[in-house]
């Protein structure tokens, strides 16, 4: 493996991209392939053979670009197919995004907390183990059936209204919001517009430390000194998508 090659990033749609912006903070020198399986997505109602099919072919468009570590930035995917894929691509790292839940256990242990993710999260076996692990008692997890959706589509709207019929049972109730959709910090404030001020847990600045950490220990930092490039392919090809990734990416 080669440190100038590029680290591949992947989401079902442009949510990922909340994850790519904090990796660029740590590491803003390195090569990067975006992919956006906007063809595929939602991935958030698939079965587990479906999204391990989807990522396989992701790594392996990315194994054919010779990338040198793969970052997960899809919490669905990561909760499902992480294992799979670590068993079955054993020479390259995979780097994946989960629920900051733990650092509600760390950070803000007694206090109320809604978990927002996709309905695949919410249900996965990686994803219990984490809740069961850390619960506090004073959790709600919320599947957000569409919502990636609609944030993908970029349709305000759509947005404010989706978050006023789900979210506004727990106004004024709820301390700490978990994002648990790498979608959701696109629409962070719509979100405190409904709950009122809430405390939000990401766990992508942690995500991009540890890959930071992975490719110091892997000797795969690339040692050009200059910024790096990043290529952003959608699997349906949809430009306006383009446009709207490298807007977000420039803000
Ligand atoms: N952005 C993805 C996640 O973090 C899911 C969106 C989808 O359902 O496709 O879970």
């Amino acid at each position: 493996m080669n440190k100038n090659e590029a680290i591949g990033i992947f989401d079902s749609g442009i949510g990922g991209i909340t994850v790519l912006r904090e990796i660029l903070e740590v590491l803003p020198n390195e090569n990067y392939i975006y992919y956006s399986d906007s063809k595929n997505n939602p991935y958030g109602d698939k079965s587990d053979d479906q999204i391990n099919e989807l990522c396989e072919n992701i790594v392996n468009l990315f194994i054919e670009q010779k990338c040198k570590a793969i970052v997960i930035a899809c919490n669905t995917a990561g909760a499902k197919s992480v294992q799979y894929l670590r068993e079955k691509y054993t020479n390259i790292p995979f780097i994946a995004i989960e629920p900051a839940y733990k650092m509600v256990h760390d950070y803000a242990y007694n206090e109320s907390t809604l978990v927002l993710a996709t309905k695949g999260t919410i249900e996965s076996e990686k994803f219990n183990l984490l809740y069961h692990t850390y619960d506090n008692h004073k959790t709600i997890l919320l599947p957000c059936i569409g919502l990636a959706d609609i944030i993908e589509e970029g349709n305000e709207d759509k947005i404010k209204t989706y978050l006023k019929e789900h979210l506004e049972p727990y106004r004024g109730k709820i301390k700490n919001v978990v994002l648990g959709c790498t979608h959701y910090p696109l629409i962070q404030e719509e979100i405190q517009e409904v709950l009122g001020q809430v405390t939000f847990f990401n766990g992508a600045p942690y995500l991009a430390k540890h890959l930071q950490e992975v490719l110091e220990e892997k000797n795969l930092i690339n040692s050009k000194g200059i910024k790096g490039t990043i290529q952003f392919i959608d699997s349906s090809n949809d430009e306006q998508k383009k446009k709207r990734f490298f807007e977000i990416i420039k803000e």
